[in-house]
């Protein structure tokens, strides 16, 4: 049988968005965290590189500001930078005191006061600001995140839970347009249940599954923005689909990321000859932003009609590279590549969504009481090109700056009452799952194929045939069996790849991660593609 359920706050992903705002939240209200697997589902676990923040006194604010504007091809908001930058230090100060292992620099005897961890570097920042814990800082962070969590007896931490959908006044045919809670699937019992929430908070992560090769879990299925689109809300520049210039290349090494920051400790790009070229695309070389190098290697590839490029790190002492890099030496010796001594095959993967639900500086979204934090979320943080280590940041800062949006509703804002429950009686248990496993292979060929790397009029208008069938084969699906976990991420991931496709549609230009060969230059105004659904109100 199906349940209701009350909380006051209904946080659904167990990322370090999720986590951060369910820690901050006060400790007298009832606040549930889904995830719809394990509670380590997320990309958050997978973080290798670091957190960017100004922590070392020759480093300023104006310089990662200005470093991530750079990135970002002249399109991030300037005061969504400058407040995520000016907030960096407190929320590693806040990371330290949860006791989250970031990796010390004993290289200086700190005595004087100074910055006693280690600051790794990554593409387009000027100075070493990326503290880390070793290559595994994703691990680190959950791991305390999650450790601290379960020391809170206000919260829930409630595993193989999938949002379906939110419940809002308006889908009710109420007057008002508040989100009221969620329909959720339940795994373990196959029920949908309901719950009620006095505020809602999107932290599903990102969309990067939509791609056939990602360095993304596999419940990347952008969920969130997906939701919240039903629900009514507007999402932001979603053609920006940021590519990792270097995942390993190896027939059975699935999504293995090879951090940045091997690069930004000396590592070089080499063509299968060994020759070098980054310098042949940018002065900053390996480490010029993303979509640069991303786009370098695509090119060099596809210029010599090979599989892959190669990293090399060989020449700095064994001990050093074993000591900074633990998981990625361990991972590659496993497929029997010695980093210390060989180079590394790799190519480029879906790794980051950098549009998403449009919030203001507190996480709100166009519904009242809906929040979207994370990589879900569109901020103006990142603009056309995230610069690395960013993402983490933006997931502490908007994380504890919604808390307080809620904290100043709380005495306004009551539980709903009676919410109707999930409806199951019109469908029937699926005998035709292969056409799920179909629509999701199809999907996400098609959109590698035709709205990757480089892009052109041609290639997104077959993108935009294809989703358009395929949502109306899912949306039949949907409506005459039983929802699995599979079904509800894939119907998703494909209204959320006919919004991607259709944002790329409306760029006429090339900027940043969006590269289009039928509009190779850059317009002289850079504007955001906001995407409204029908029933959003203004
Ligand atoms: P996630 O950590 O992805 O968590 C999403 C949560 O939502 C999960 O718990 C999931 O189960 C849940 N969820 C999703 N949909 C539903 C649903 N329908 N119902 C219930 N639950 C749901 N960024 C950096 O800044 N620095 C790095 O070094 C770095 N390295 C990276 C390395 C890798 C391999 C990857 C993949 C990403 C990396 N990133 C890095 C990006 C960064 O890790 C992510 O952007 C960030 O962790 C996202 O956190 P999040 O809390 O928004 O979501
Ligand atoms: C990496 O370690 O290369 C990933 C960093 C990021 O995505 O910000």
């Amino acid at each position: 049988m199906s349940q209701h359920y009350q909380h006051d706050v209904l946080v659904i992903g167990s990322g370090a968005a999720g986590l951060t705002l369910a820690l901050t939240l006060p400790q007298h209200l009832r606040i549930a965290v889904l995830s719809k697997g394990d509670l380590a589902n997320g990309s958050t676990y997978w973080a290798q590189g670091g957190v960017a923040a100004v922590l070392d006194d020759a480093d300023t604010v104006q310089s990662h500001v200005e470093d991530t504007l750079n990135a970002g091809g002249g399109l991030c908001r300037e005061d969504a930078v400058r407040f995520t930058v000016e907030h960096s230090r407190e929320a590693i100060q806040w990371l330290i005191e949860q006791g989250v292992p970031f990796t010390r620099d004993d290289e200086h005897d700190r005595e004087d006061g100074g910055f006693e961890f280690h600051l790794t570097r990554e593409g387009g920042h000027s100075h070493r600001r990326i503290i880390h814990a070793a290559d595994a800082t994703g691990a680190a962070i959950f791991n305390t995140l999650l450790q601290q969590t379960r020391l809170r007896s206000n919260v829930e931490l409630l595993e193989q839970r999938v949002a379906v959908d939110l419940i809002t006044e308006r889908k009710l045919g109420l007057s008002g347009q508040r989100c009221l809670g969620a329909y959720v699937l339940n795994r373990n019992s196959g029920e949908v249940d309901t719950y009620h929430a006095r505020f809602v908070i999107l932290a599903t992560g990102g969309a990067a599954k939509v791609y056939l090769y990602t360095s993304n879990p596999d419940g990347a299925s952008g969920d969130g923005v997906a939701m919240a689109w039903r629900a009514g809300c507007r999402v932001g520049n979603l053609e920006f689909n940021q590519f990792h210039p270097t995942c390993l290349y190896h027939p059975q090494a699935k999504s293995f990321l090879i951090t940045e920051a091997l690069r930004g400790e000396g590592a070089h790009l080499k063509l299968p000859n060994g020759e070098r070229f980054m310098a042949r695309f940018d002065a900053r070389e390996e480490l010029a932003p993303r979509d640069i190098v991303a786009r370098a290697i695509d090119h060099e590839m596809k210029r010599l009609g090979v599989d892959c490029v190669y990293l090399d790190i060989s020449h700095q002492p064994p001990e050093f590279v074993k000591s900074h890099f633990p998981t990625v030496y361990e991972r590659c010796l496993e497929f029997g590549i010695d980093i210390t001594r060989q180079a590394i095959p790799v190519v480029p993967a879906a790794h980051y969504t950098c549009g998403g639900v449009v919030v203001d500086q507190q996480g709100c979204t166009d519904v009242p009481g809906l929040y979207a934090i994370g990589e879900t979320s569109f901020t103006g943080l990142h603009g056309a090109n995230r610069m690395a280590s960013n993402s983490l940041l933006e997931c502490f800062v908007y994380a504890r700056s919604a808390v307080e949006h809620i904290v100043a509703q709380l005495d306004q804002v009551p539980m709903p009452a009676s919410l109707p429950t999930w409806d199951a009686s019109q469908v029937t248990d699926s005998d035709e799952d292969v056409i799920i496993a179909h629509n999701w292979d199809e999907l996400r060929r098609f959109m590698w194929d035709y709205v990757g790397i480089v892009r052109t009029n041609k290639r997104l208008q077959r993108a935009q045939h294809r989703v358009r069938l395929l949502l109306d084969e899912i949306d039949e699906f949907y409506s005459n069996y039983k929802v699995s976990r599979d079904l509800i991420e894939l119907r998703n991931l494909a209204q959320v790849a006919e919004l991607m496709i259709e944002s790329a549609m409306q760029r006429h230009e090339s900027r940043g991660l969006h590269y289009t060969l039928d509009y190779p230059d850059l317009l002289p105004e850079a504007r955001d593609t906001i995407l409204a659904p029908p029933t959003y109100a203004d």
